[in-house]
Formats: structure tokens, C-alpha cells, sequence
């Protein structure tokens, strides 16, 4: 029960598949004082029903591509529950008809807005909850393999993936010196809403259980106990540091042989 009594907030639970919703299970189930956020009063609902064990949990409709927004959310936060020992960062969008094919068509502003959403927006939020946290504090953003190599069809969520990484380390050591700790967890393929937006994913899923060394597929609750040693105590002394959660996949080079096409 290490995560008893602490308080935060997770930004990117859409429904029960969410990779934020196996991290707030486990920070629920230990008996955290999680409030969220969410985007859109439709994702409002799912958040109420997934909710209905854990009553009285503070929620925050926020969408983080706005400045106000994340202010107005934060400056809520403070008035309700006061400090912040843990925001977890689970937010991204790029616009689907570009995560599929070449990147060199990706026009500048669905750069800009995938970059915003996925990437900028950790600097936002630390920023916003930065005055209500103190030493021990952590913060956790969601990233995958395709920001360091090519994952076909990821595209321009590989670029804002590379950014958002740079920006871990940057918050990291900017943050340090306070003992508030920064860190993301590079998660294999998880059959999430946002996921299926990538073209071609269930193959992903599938080219991921051959060849990671676990063959299996990464769960949200596997993403929620590496979650759990980030958010907490226990990882003291961590930060700065891109943690994979992904069956090992990220270490081969050439798996099963099987797992590829012979001509
Ligand atoms: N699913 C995967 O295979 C996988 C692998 C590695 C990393 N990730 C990352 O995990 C994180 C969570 O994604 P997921 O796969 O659980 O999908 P998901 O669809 O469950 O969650 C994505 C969340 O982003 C939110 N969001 C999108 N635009 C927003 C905006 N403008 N303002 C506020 N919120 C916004 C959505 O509301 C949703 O809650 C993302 O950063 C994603 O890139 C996913």
C-alpha cells in the first residue's frame, strides 16, 4: 500500500481498454486518492461507469491542446484537493489519414497538431501542477518504440514520440534539483482506441507476440505495475529514464523466423 494516501491525477482515460486505466486500477486498488481528466463530456460517461467502485473521485474535463484549459484544470485541482504527488500522462492524437503509408506526405499542421497534443502538452501539465508538488512527487508519460526506429504506418506519432521523450529528460533535470522525478514508460502494442487508429495495427499486435521475448502481448496491466514502481517510493533514485514494458520486443533484432514473410 505504498500509493495509500497520495494524491494525483491521470490525464487520458477513455474507456476500459485504456493503457490509463490499468495504471489507475492499480493506483485505485492501493488505496490512492486518483482524480482525472478527461476530453469531451462523450469520454465523460465512460470515465462515471468505470468509476461507480471507486465513488467521490474528483473529475476534470480538459483538452490539453489548450493553455487555459490546463490552467483552469489545475487551478480546480488545487482548490479541491491540493497537492499533487503524481500526474501520469497518457494523452495522443495524430490525425489517422496520416498514419498510414509515407510520412514525407504529412502536411505542417497535422505535425504541429500531433506534436502539441502528444508532446508539448507534458510540458504544459508539469508546469500547471508543478506549484503543487514537492519533494517525492513523480510524473509519468506514456511513449513507444517508434520514436528511436521506424515502425511502419506510426509515422508522425514516431516524431512527437521522439520529442516527448526529450522532454522527459529536459523536465528530469529541470525538476531534479526539487526531488520531483520524470520519467515514461515505452509500451509494447496495446489494442486501445487510440491504437486502432494506426493503420494496419491488429498486424502490429500480431508480429509483437512472435517475436517479443515474452510472446505475449503488453497489457495495461503490465503498464500499471512498471506504473506503480515509477509513481511510487519504491523507484526513488529513477528518473530521467525511458522504461520499456514491452515483453523485451525492443532487444531483438530477428526474432522467429516464422514471424516473417519467406519468399
Ligand atoms: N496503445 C498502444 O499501443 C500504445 C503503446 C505505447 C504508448 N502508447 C501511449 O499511451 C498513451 C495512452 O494511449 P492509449 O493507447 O491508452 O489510448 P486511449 O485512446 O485509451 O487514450 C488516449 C487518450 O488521449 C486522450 N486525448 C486525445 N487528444 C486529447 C486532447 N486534445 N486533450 C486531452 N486528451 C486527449 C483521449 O481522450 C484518450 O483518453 C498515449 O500517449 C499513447 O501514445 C500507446
Amino acid at each position: 500500500m505504498l500509493m495509500k494516501g497520495k494524491k494525483g491525477i491521470i490525464f487520458g482515460v477513455a474507456n476500459n481498454r485504456s493503457i490509463a486505466w490499468g495504471i489507475a486500477k492499480k493506483l485505485l486498488d492501493d488505496g490512492a486518492e486518483v482524480a482525472f481528466s478527461y476530453n469531451g463530456e462523450r469520454l465523460k460517461g465512460n470515465l462515471e461507469k468505470l468509476l461507480a467502485e471507486y465513488p467521490g473521485r474528483k473529475l476534470y474535463d480538459c483538452d490539453v491542446s489548450s493553455e487555459e484549459n490546463i490552467l483552469k484544470v489545475a487551478e480546480q485541482y488545487k482548490q479541491e484537493v491540493g497537492q499533487c504527488d503524481f500526474l501520469v500522462h497518457a494523452v495522443g492524437f495524430a490525425d489517422k489519414t496520416y498514419l498510414e503509408g509515407a510520412f514525407l506526405p504529412t502536411p505542417k499542421e497535422v505535425f504541429l497538431q500531433a506534436l502539441d497534443i502528444s508532446a508539448y502538452s507534458l510540458v504544459s501539465l508539469t508546469r500547471a501542477f508543478k506549484p503543487l508538488m514537492t519533494a517525492g512527487s513523480s510524473v509519468l508519460a506514456l511513449t513507444y518504440l517508434g520514436s528511436e526506429r521506424v515502425v511502419q504506418n506510426y509515422n508522425v506519432m514516431g516524431v512527437a514520440k521522439a520529442a516527448l521523450e526529450a522532454i522527459v529528460r529536459y523536465l528530469a533535470y529541470d525538476l531534479g534539483p526539487e526531488g520531483i522525478r520524470v520519467n515514461a514508460i515505452s509500451a509494447g502494442p496495446v489494442n486501445t482506441l487510440a491504437a486502432r487508429g494506426i493503420s494496419d495495427f491488429p498486424d502490429l499486435l500480431k508480429i509483437h507476440r512472435k517475436i517479443a521475448p515474452l510472446r505475449e502481448n503488453t497489457t495495461p496491466e503490465q503498464v500499471g505495475g512498471a506504473a506503480y514502481f515509477l509513481l511510487s517510493g519504491l523507484s526513488v533514485g529513477v528518473t530521467s529514464e525511458i522504461m520499456y514494458v514491452d515483453g523485451g520486443y525492443n532487444t531483438v533484432a530477428v526474432g522467429a523466423i516464422s514471424a516473417y514473410d519467406k519468399e
